[in-house]
C-alpha cells in the first residue's frame, strides 16, 4: 500500500482524527447516498467491507451480513466500539484479507472497497480485484469509490483530490481499466457533491 506517512497526513492513521476528517468533508451525507444509489444493499444481503476503515459506512446499511476486514488496528478498534454503540451487527477483523482467509468466510453479494485503490498500486490493485472476484457469489458486485482526477473539475477539487494521503489517485480511465481486466462489466459514475466542499468522487460498480 502507498500512502504518505509523513507530516500532517500521517496523523490520519489514527481512528478519531480520520474520524474529524471524515466529518468535516460531511462524510455522513455522502455516505448516505453511496448506500442508497450504488451500494443498494437489501436485507440479509452478505456485504464483505475490505479496508474497512472505522466501519462508517454500516451505520448506512440494513440488516446485512457485515464482514469488515482492515490491517490498521486502530481503526478495526474504533469500528467494534462504533457497532457496539450503534447495535449495528457485523464481524470485524484486524488483518490483511487473503486466498486463506477467504477459505473460512461464506460467499458475498456485494463487497466494498471504499476509500480502498487510490492507496494501491496498479498491480495491488489487480491481485484485490482478483481476490474480490474469488469472494463474490455469482450476480454479486463489487463497489468501489474513490478521489477522482477529471477534465473540468473545479480548481479545489482538482487540489484536494492530488493532495490525498493516497499515492495512486487516478482519472476514470485509470481506474476503469485496472477493474476491467479482472471483470466483465465496470459501470463508472462520476460525481462532485458528496462532499461538503469541492471534491470529486468515482463509483464503479464491478461484475463478472
Ligand atoms: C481512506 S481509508 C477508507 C476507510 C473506509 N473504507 C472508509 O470508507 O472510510 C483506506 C483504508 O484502507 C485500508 N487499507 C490500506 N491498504 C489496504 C489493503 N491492501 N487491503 C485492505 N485495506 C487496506 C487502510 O487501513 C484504511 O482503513
Amino acid at each position: 500500500m502507498s500512502e504518505i506517512t509523513h507530516g500532517l497526513r500521517s496523523v490520519l492513521s489514527y481512528s478519531r482524527i480520520y474520524d474529524f476528517f471524515q466529518w468535516i468533508m460531511g462524510a455522513k451525507h455522502g455516505r448516505a447516498i453511496f448506500s442508497s444509489e450504488y451500494i443498494k444493499a437489501r436485507d440479509r444481503d452478505y456485504v464483505l467491507d475490505i479496508g474497512c476503515g472505522t466501519a462508517e459506512i454500516r451505520l448506512f446499511l440494513p440488516d446485512v451480513e457485515y464482514f469488515g476486514f482492515d490491517p490498521n488496528a486502530h481503526y478495526i478498534e474504533a469500528a467494534e466500539k462504533r457497532l457496539r454503540e450503534s447495535h449495528k451487527t457485523g464481524a470485524l477483523l484486524h488483518a490483511t484479507l487473503d486466498e486463506a482467509a477467504l477459505v473460512e468466510l461464506p460467499k458475498f453479494d456485494i463487497v466494498l472497497v471504499s476509500g480502498v485503490l487510490h492507496h494501491l498500486s496498479d498491480d495491488e490493485a489487480i491481485q484485490l480485484a482478483k481476490l474480490v472476484k474469488s469472494a463474490l457469489k455469482e450476480g454479486g458486485r463489487l463497489i468501489t469509490i474513490d478521489p477522482c482526477l477529471v477534465a473540468g473539475q473545479s480548481f479545489i477539487a482538482r487540489y484536494l483530490v492530488s493532495h490525498d494521503r493516497g499515492e495512486h489517485v487516478r482519472d476514470v480511465e485509470g481506474y476503469q481499466g485496472l477493474m476491467s481486466s479482472v471483470f466483465s462489466s465496470v459501470a463508472c459514475d462520476v460525481r462532485h457533491d458528496l462532499a461538503r466542499f469541492p471534491y470529486t468522487h468515482l463509483m464503479m460498480e464491478c461484475m463478472l
